[in-house]
């Protein structure tokens, strides 16, 4: 930005990764012509459910067309409707916030903690009503939610916790799968993310009548011979397809490496970036007992570093690193208006016609200040990625006060 060479030149490892598996995969779905949803189950999906369900540790998986009807679908499944409230993270994408309305719920913004920027257990208690119903806790990043918490929570006011697990499959939380804590748990497998189908999602269930309503709301209500339940879904198709399908078993496949690998790339980052005087990267919880790494995260200290995190992030940037600023807090979120219809008729019906403005201090000032989010793909090349990471940081670091200072074409 000050002119001279960037650090970094050439790219770092192209994502979505693919090679002959999913050709292969693709084509016996072709020769098929069994291609959709419907009649369900299908083939792929099938297999992709029990092996997806297995890797996860939960009793079963009902693929979805992505992580936003999974979502949808695990809240309407829990009975979640009109006049309730679901109490979801501040910083998170849109869809954990929408999930709700599209049920006709009020959702309810807790806020974060600095630790982890997951949903903070203490805000969460505070915001409990008599029309709570459920809590969706993200799992953002490559953290996970402090699960002991909140399950302690949910229990002690008789909630339901569906867990957005959307950034992390494969994670283990004292060796037990994310989104197996929950009554249900919800991934997406859009182009970004740790496995991929281009888009799609997946719900985790352990109660067989949760995953018969799971069925039944993403196939248009269609209910399957055996099913238990008994009050009339309304559903519609959230099918996956048997391509999206055949491409995530696949990606399944490569998973148990590429978690490690970024890991341990994730772990070499960490230690050398600490070093650096004003960088903190987001610690592991011991209770992480597998870590699936979606966004490497780390908080600077404007202060200490000498510059402020947006300059620090052109910076970065400009040193040929792939970086951004993580997710907005939603209330606030271009793609969360406030002024929506449907958000605003959910919180009527939830008995606040004229809802407030949340404001979640921890996630304004992450948001704002301090958060710096490199995407996952960077780890999994080789230690000369990460240590150019390190030196782009280092150099911005070692000259942040002249940065500061100089007079550049855009704001920050
Ligand atoms: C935390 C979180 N939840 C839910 C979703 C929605 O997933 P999808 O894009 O597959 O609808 C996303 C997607 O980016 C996400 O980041």
């Amino acid at each position: 930005m000050l002119g001279g060479e960037p650090i970094r030149k050439r790219p770092f490892t192209r994502w979505p990764i693919f090679d002959h598996r999913e050709r292969a995969q693709l084509e016996d779905v072709l020769v098929s012509a069994n291609w959709g949803g419907f009649p369900s189950p299908n083939r792929k999906a099938s297999e992709f459910a029990a092996r997806f369900a297995e890797f996860q540790g939960v009793r079963c998986a009902i693929p979805t067309s992505s992580g936003t009807t999974a979502l949808e679908v695990a809240l309407k499944a829990l009975g979640v409707g009109p006049g309730d409230e679901v109490i979801v993270p501040a910083i998170t994408f849109a869809a954990t916030a929408y999930a709700p309305v599209a049920c006709m719920a009020r959702p309810v913004f807790a806020d974060v903690d600095p630790a982890t920027a997951c949903i903070d257990p203490r805000s969460v208690e505070q915001l409990i009503t008599p029309r709570t119903r459920a809590i969706v806790p993200v799992h953002y990043a490559a953290a996970l939610a402090d699960l002991d918490a909140l399950t302690e929570t949910a229990r002690k006011h008789s909630l339901a916790i569906v867990e957005d697990c959307a950034h992390v499959p494969g994670a283990r939380w004292r060796d037990r799968g994310a989104g197996s804590w929950g009554a249900l748990g919800c991934f997406s497998f859009q182009t970004t993310k740790p496995m991929t189908a281009g888009e799609g999602g997946i719900i985790t269930a352990g109660d067989p009548e949760l995953e018969q309503r799971c069925q039944s709301l993403i196939n248009c209500g269609r209910r399957r011979p055996g099913d238990t339940f008994e009050e009339p879904l309304l559903g519609a198709n959230y099918r996956m397809t048997e391509w999206q399908c055949a491409v995530l078993l696949s990606q399944l496949e490569r998973m148990p490496e590429q978690i490690e690998h970024k890991s341990r790339q994730a772990a070499r980052l960490r230690s050398r970036l600490e070093a650096i005087g004003g960088i903190h990267p987001i610690a592991r919880d011991a209770r992480l007992t597998r870590e699936t790494i979606y966004i490497f995260l780390f908080r600077v200290d404007e202060r200490k570093l000498g510059v402020s995190r947006n300059r620090f992030v052109r910076a970065m940037r400009a040193e040929g690193i792939p970086c951004g600023v993580g997710n907005d807090p939603v209330y606030r979120s271009a793609l969360f208006p406030a002024d929506s219809p449907q958000y605003l008729a959910a919180c009527q019906l939830a008995g606040a016609p004229n809802p407030p403005r949340p404001f979640c201090p921890v996630a304004e000032r992450l948001f704002e200040h301090e958060l710096v989010a490199i995407p996952h793909e960077v780890l999994l090349g080789d230690d000369a990625d990460v240590d150019d990471i390190v030196a782009a940081a280092a150099k911005i670091a070692s000259c942040a006060r002249e940065l500061a200072g100089a007079k550049l074409d855009r704001t920050n």
